[in-house]
């Protein structure tokens, strides 16, 4: 069910007797193009979703978290003096943002709320992104930290890394935290600058998912990184960024076949990832839709990240008349796709896909039109309690 600011007001004021002091939200995400070139100091272009993860809150005067989950109707409760890693379920990112603040010398005080989201779990859609980017906003506004979007998002990537054992990217958590109204973001993962790259008009952005689940992720998307790596000490340089196509050819086949293709995929995704932002800026999105087809077959035949059923959909959607560009988005393996439609067909688009998809798969996917929005914000309650404030909150 999407969840709204409503719903976890009302969800907070059950449960406490009194309307949140603060709530917080952070969006998932969906990668327009530029994948797997995070990791290697690459370009990517993302757009922060209207689907999200919502926190109500309060302080508490002990350093105390005390947290409940809507959605999956458990609670946590953790001392912010004894933090121990426990299994792998969504309490570890409350946790983890805890011991990642505190480790980074932060003070941090008490709060309690209520936490849901409707970003599909599992789905290649940043949920695990908006939870910490959420839970980190929620610290802040509690223990009056600054809020810097950047270093959230370098944080939010650590506790990934280091406590819950995923060594992702940095993508996911720099658009969660800096997503705009309207905009896709182009993002320098070597240096961190972004700039907003507004989506062509009469546009829309259709996820398509495909209603599987990555298996084996973890140890492919791990693997995947090694062979980058791998790449990288053969051309002699830092990271995969810092070869171009001409060096590519000249002195890519002394390389054994398999890593000369997953790194061709990472050259000719960052050319790709920039010329698509060119396009954004010059409005061509049949332009951006050619790129998006050609990133999805590198994807697949180069760097082997791609599924039956993402093929499927990605083809599907490519069929239909007011598609511009189809592809897998993500890690890959499962999870979803995204399109780049005409809004004035975008409806119909996601019924003849759903309908095609359905009849050629035997499986239920879930097409959803997005407008991007805007990274992980803090809210004033609507019921007149104070509410708690930082400096960079204006
Ligand atoms: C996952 C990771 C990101 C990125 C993508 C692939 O979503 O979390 O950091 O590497 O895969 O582009």
């Amino acid at each position: 069910m999407p969840r709204t600011k409503n719903h976890i007001v009302g969800a907070f004021e059950m449960r406490f007797g009194e309307a949140p002091a603060c709530v917080v939200r952070a969006p998932g995400r969906v990668n327009l193009i530029g994948e797997h070139t995070d990791y290697n100091d690459g370009f990517v272009l993302p757009i922060a979703i209207d689907r999200a993860v919502w926190i109500a809150l309060r302080p508490r005067p002990e350093r105390q978290v005390d947290v409940f989950s809507l959605d999956y109707e458990t609670g946590l409760r953790f001392d912010l003096d004894q933090l121990e890693k426990a299994g792998d379920g969504w309490g570890e990112y409350v946790k983890g943002v805890a011991w990642a603040l505190q480790d980074a010398g932060h003070a941090l005080s008490g709060w309690e709320g209520v936490v849901a989201g409707d970003v599909p779990r599992g789905a290649g859609l940043s949920s695990s992104a908006a939870l910490t980017l959420a839970v980190a906003r929620a610290f802040a506004a509690t223990g009056g930290l600054p809020w810097h979007p950047t270093e959230m998002a370098r944080l939010g990537q650590r506790v990934e890394n280091e406590w819950i054992g995923v060594r992702c990217g940095i993508m996911d958590q720099m658009i969660v935290a800096h997503g705009r109204p309207g905009a896709a973001l182009l993002i320098d993962c070597r240096t961190l600058a972004a700039e907003t790259a507004p989506l062509p008009e009469a546009t829309a952005v259709a996820v398509l998912d495909t209603g599987t689940r990555r298996g084996l992720v973890d140890s492919a998307y791990n693997e995947r990184r090694r062979q980058c790596e791998e790449a990288a000490r053969f051309f002699g340089v830092r990271a995969l960024r810092d070869v171009d196509s001409t060096t590519f050819e000249k002195k890519s086949d002394a390389l054994n076949e398999t890593t000369r293709r997953r790194a061709r995929h990472v050259v000719t995704e960052n050319a790709r990832t920039l010329a698509a932002a060119e396009a954004l800026r010059a409005g061509d999105a049949l332009a951006f839709g050619v790129l998006m087809n050609t990133s999805h077959a590198s994807l697949r035949d180069d760097f082997e990240v791609s599924s039956r059923a993402l093929d499927a959909i990605a083809e599907i959607a490519r069929k239909h008349p007011a598609c511009y560009g189809a592809r897998m988005t993500g890690a890959g393996f499962g999870g979803c796709g995204v399109a780049l439609v005409q809004a004035r067909q975008a409806s119909a688009f996601a019924e003849t896909v759903t309908e095609g998809y359905r009849a050629r798969t035997a499986l239920e996917p879930q097409v959803y039109l997005c407008r991007p929005s805007r990274g992980v914000q803090l809210l004033k309650s609507d019921h007149g309690q104070p509410v708690v404030k930082t400096k960079a909150d204006g």
